[in-house]
């Protein structure tokens, strides 16, 4: 049982309605993921000093779209005029940036410190915020997670935000090169700023 709420954000936006509204939608898998993003970022948040009701609300609501088919992503670029050479990549990038959008309209969510740490969670940004780095690293720690690695992501969110995202861009690039997968280029930019930022 959680004993805290949103309302602070958008007023009247009610926590309860929320959850439930995203676990009709979404497996119990993804849906039990997000409340662990939740827990997570607000823990980072209250440690690093970020918005703790801005990093739970994206936390919760950050793969909010990600079971959603390629055609409603491909529909929701075009018809919202988002930058073309997203059609050139696929869910993994586009639950974060065009689910946003998806965000906005089904939940009223309009707060764009919360939208952009959504849009975020996927590439990161040369500009994160203390709120995006929060939900970022979140998603990448929370306590299900099990890779080679984790561990030391652990130790870097416990010293440092800054050294936690680049730990993450580099682990994720280094996936990605090794899977045979597009990186889309929001990532290399994200990288290359941050490596320099966190001590790793
Ligand atoms: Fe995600
Ligand atoms: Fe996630």
């Amino acid at each position: 049982m959680t004993n805290f709420n949103y309302d602070k954000v958008k007023h009247g936006l009610d926590r309860e309605v929320l959850v439930n509204q995203m676990k009709n939608q979404m497996s119990d898998f993804r849906f039990t993921h997000c409340l662990r993003v939740e827990q997570v970022s607000r823990d980072l948040a209250v440690k690093y000093g970020a918005d703790v009701d801005k990093a739970g609300l994206a936390g919760l609501l950050h793969d909010y779209a990600k079971e959603r088919s390629d055609k409603e992503f491909i529909d929701e670029i075009k018809s919202k005029h988002l930058d073309p050479e997203l059609l050139n990549y696929n869910n993994a990038i586009w639950h974060g940036i065009v689910g946003a959008e998806i965000i906005k309209d089904e939940l009223g969510i309009a707060d764009e410190d919360v939208l952009n740490a959504i849009r975020r969670h996927t590439v990161g940004s040369t500009n994160m915020t203390q709120v995006d780095k929060c939900v970022f690293v979140a998603d990448f720690i929370e306590p299900k997670r099990d890779f080679p690695g984790i561990e030391a992501a652990r130790k870097y969110a416990d010293k440092s935000l800054d050294s936690a995202v680049a730990y993450e861009l580099k682990h994720s690039i280094a996936h990605l090169v090794d899977k045979n997968r597009e990186i889309y280029p929001a990532t290399f930019d994200s990288y290359n700023y941050w490596i320099s930022k966190g001590e790793l």
